[in-house]
This record gives C-alpha cells, structure tokens and sequence, in this order.
C-alpha cells in the first residue's frame, strides 16, 4: 500500500513536568517508536500559566484547574506531535484512563504513575482537540513531513 504522509492522522502528546523530571522522556517515545507511529515535531518548553490556561481552557470551571495549570506551567514540558493510522484514540489507549488508579497495567500511566493530578502525560482526545493543540503548541513550519522508509513494514 503506498502511504502518503499528508494524509495520515496526526495527535499532540506532551509530557509533563513530572515525567520529564522523572526521566521517563525516553521511556514514553520508545512506546509510540515501537508501535509504528512517526514522530514529526517535537520540542522542549515551559509554558507560561497563561498558555496552560489556553491549552487547558476546556476544564476552566473544574475546581483542579488552577492547580492543574500552575502544575502544567512549573518546569519543562516536552510537545510532541506524532503521527500515524489512529494515533488519536490509539495514542490514548497507550497513556490509559485519566486516574493511574484505574489505568490498565501496560498502560504508560498504568505503568509509570500513581495519582491523577502526576500522570506524567497528555494526549488529544479527539480529532478536534488534536487539531486545536496541535496549532496551539507548534507553528506549521515545526512540523516536518517526510517519508520514513520503516513504514512498507507497517502499512
Ligand atoms: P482530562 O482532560 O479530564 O483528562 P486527560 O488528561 O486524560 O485527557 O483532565 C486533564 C488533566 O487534569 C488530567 O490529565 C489530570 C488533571 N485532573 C486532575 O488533576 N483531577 C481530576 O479530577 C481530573 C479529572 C483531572
């Protein structure tokens, strides 16, 4: 089958402060590496609470929103966009459920975290969201299209 990049789906995936802190930056890439999706931005920053504010302004009315932003916002947070068949709703099956209590073991908050308010990674939960973030995080010329011999293998 022949694949043209453009064409594939693509989701933001960021890891937090507390994932990067951790060192779990290679850990969490290796998953999306290995299952076959193809990483096509990437870039370390803190954000300022303003910019938490807008990438989390869906929960503004929740009572962790404050915290959560202020979290979000305390140290480097590593965006990432990555893309391939499904990566939206695949992407979140391979982080688990928001709670790391009730995460499947295998999952990366199953595996790697323990309460909701550190569970080390964020993904796009659905095709708007991801196009949304995706704009919010990075400008179109930081994300790179190529063609990655790897994938005859894989579609
Ligand atoms: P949400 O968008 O509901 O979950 P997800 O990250 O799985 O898409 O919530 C955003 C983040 O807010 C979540 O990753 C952790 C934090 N949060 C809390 O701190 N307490 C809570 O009760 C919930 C639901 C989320």
């Amino acid at each position: 089958k022949e694949v043209h990049a453009a064409e594939l789906e693509r989701t933001f995936i960021a890891i937090k402060p507390d994932g990067v802190q951790r060192g779990l930056i290679s850990e969490i890439i290796s998953r999306f590496e290995r299952k076959g999706y193809k990483l096509v931005a990437i870039k370390l920053v803190v954000p300022t609470k303003e910019f938490a504010q807008q990438h989390y302004h869906d929960l503004k009315e929740r009572p962790f929103f404050n915290g959560l932003c202020d979290f979000l916002s305390s140290g480097p947070v590593l965006a990432m966009v990555w893309e391939g068949e499904g990566v939206i709703t695949y992407g979140r099956k391979l982080i688990g459920a928001t709670d790391p209590q009730k995460s499947e073991p295998g999952t990366i908050r199953g595996d790697l975290a323990v309460i909701v308010g550190r569970n080390i990674i964020h993904g796009s939960d659905g095709p708007e969201t991801a196009k949304d973030e995706i704009s919010l995080w990075f400008s179109p010329s930081e994300l790179v299209s190529y063609v990655n011999d790897a994938e005859k293998w894989i579609y």
